[in-house]
């Protein structure tokens, strides 16, 4: 199978099933248009977070790794009134341009980009009153720190919140146990330190598509 087939598929996929409408298409073209490396999720993944944060029923979602903003505002979308999204960027300038795009979806009132290293953005969260318990945690900023982010995410969820990571395959290069690629490596521990927490209930699936061969942990906060 090739790329080419994948990506056939992924038009496919959205064409029929995914309404990306202008404001997301705009926040890509800004993205782009300003310099920022086109890795946001796929159109039909990001209307996979949408659909997991409304059958969760979330009122707040976390985000660890914004960019342009395009699943912020797939995930923002899935909040009802009333409901909040906090996402953490590292570089100012990616934040700036979720800004922007996070407000040509009238999503600025719901959506929140809060800059700085998640390392030192998370501790605060779980200190300010009222920001957590997250109900939803998308995990998608620098791998080798996934370990840490979930360690993280457990302080500001619930029995019942689902952490979902992002690049969980990275073209199968997770079964590698000689990589010394920080990102391959962080993403093995990440399982592994999810494979011996009980507080997590978990899987992850492959997935193809513009993306290439890569996928998704899905991690539920037991009971
Ligand atoms: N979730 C986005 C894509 C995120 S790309 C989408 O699908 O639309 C990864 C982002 O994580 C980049 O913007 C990068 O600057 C940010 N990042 C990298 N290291 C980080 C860190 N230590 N803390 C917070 N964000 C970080
Ligand atoms: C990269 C990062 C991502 O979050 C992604 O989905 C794809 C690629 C990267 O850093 O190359
Ligand atoms: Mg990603």
């Amino acid at each position: 199978m090739t790329q080419e087939q994948w990506n056939a598929v992924d038009r496919f996929i959205t064409d029929h099933l995914v309404h990306d409408d202008e404001a997301l298409k705009a926040a890509l073209a800004a993205s782009d248009e300003a310099g920022l490396p086109a890795i946001a999720v796929a159109a039909n993944q990001g209307k996979l977070l949408n659909l997991l944060a409304q059958i969760q029923g979330a009122r707040s979602v976390l985000e660890i790794g914004t960019l342009g903003g395009y699943s912020t505002i797939w995930l923002a979308r899935a909040l009802p009134e009333g409901g909040r999204l906090i996402s953490l960027e590292f570089n100012p300038a990616h934040a700036e341009v979720a800004r922007a795009n996070l407000a040509h979806a009238g999503l600025d009132k719901i959506a929140e980009v809060r800059v700085g290293a998640a390392l030192d953005t998370l501790p605060k969260l779980v200190t300010e009153p009222g920001a957590g318990p997250f109900d939803v945690v998308f995990i998608d900023a620098d791998k080798q720190n996934n370990p840490r982010y979930v360690e993280w995410s457990l302080k500001l969820t619930r029995p019942g919140s689902l952490i979902i990571v992002d690049n969980a395959i990275r073209g199968g290069a997770v079964v590698d146990a000689d990589s010394t690629d920080p990102a391959i490596v962080g993403t093995r521990e990440l399982y592994e330190l999810v494979a011996r927490e009980p507080r997590l209930d978990a899987t992850a699936v492959q997935t193809v598509g513009t993306k290439g061969y890569d996928g998704f942990l899905l991690a539920r906060v037991v009971d």
